[in-house]
């Protein structure tokens, strides 16, 4: 195949960026983090003071949002009316409020077009392939992606990583909202690898996810 696209999923801090990240230098596929593009959405929202729930308010709020693409390295970062995140989008605040705004269809639903369009961004760039991490990419936004993993870690270690970023997040709590919303919850996709990183370092992962995507071309 000369394009192939990876959707990898799964819980807060279970490995998915170093994951992506580590398979985007290997095989020069173009790293897409959507956490991120939700994470930027909810601080524009709470910047507007616009609550968390489908409404006027929120029609309105998102039609102020103009999203652009910005490209370093191997990574596309979500630009938002000329704003490019910054590390103000994994606050305790946001961590605390992203999961509600992302329960919102019509915020979905605002955000389904320029995921899917990562694609042909990346084929323009002159990448061998996408690779996307979040939360229903390999269920929802590509369905059809060459390869879903679903990358799972026990609480502990989840929680062990969190911590040495030395920011309050509850993971548990994500996770719950995110699985448990009615559009596109978190979900291990059809046809998904499941990929236990709890026992292993991230060079184990990333040697084992590698011998998924050679088989994938
Ligand atoms: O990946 P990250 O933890 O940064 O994602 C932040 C939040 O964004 C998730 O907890 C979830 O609520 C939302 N999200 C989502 N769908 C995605 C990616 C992220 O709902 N594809």
């Amino acid at each position: 195949k000369d394009f192939i696209i990876i959707a990898i999923d799964g819980g807060a801090a279970a490995g998915k960026s170093s994951t992506s990240r580590a398979l985007s230098s290997r095989f020069n596929l173009m790293h897409v983090d959507t956490g991120s593009f939700y994470r930027a959405t909810t601080v524009k929202l709470l910047e507007a003071g616009v609550p968390a729930e489908a409404g006027d308010a929120l029609n309105a709020g998102l039609a102020n949002l103009e999203l652009g693409t910005y490209i370093d390295e191997n990574s596309a970062y979500i630009v938002v009316n000329d704003w490019i995140p910054d590390e103000s989008i994994r606050s305790e605040e946001v961590n605390a409020n992203v999961s509600h705004y992302a329960a919102i269809p019509e915020l979905r639903k605002f955000l389904f077009d320029y995921q899917r369009e990562q694609a042909t961004i990346a084929q323009e760039e002159g990448f061998a392939g996408l690779v996307m991490e979040g939360r229903d990419i390999g269920s929802v936004i590509f369905p059809d992606a060459d390869l879903r993993l679903y990358l799972y870690a026990d609480p502990a270690k989840r929680a062990a990583r969190r911590a040495a970023e030395g920011l309050a997040d509850s993971i548990e709590k994500r996770d719950a909202m995110d699985a448990n919303r009615k559009t596109a919850p978190l979900s291990v996709p059809e046809g998904a690898t499941l990929v236990d990183s709890s026992e292993l370092t991230l060079e184990e992962v990333v040697e084992h996810v590698s011998g998924l995507v050679e088989n994938a071309y």
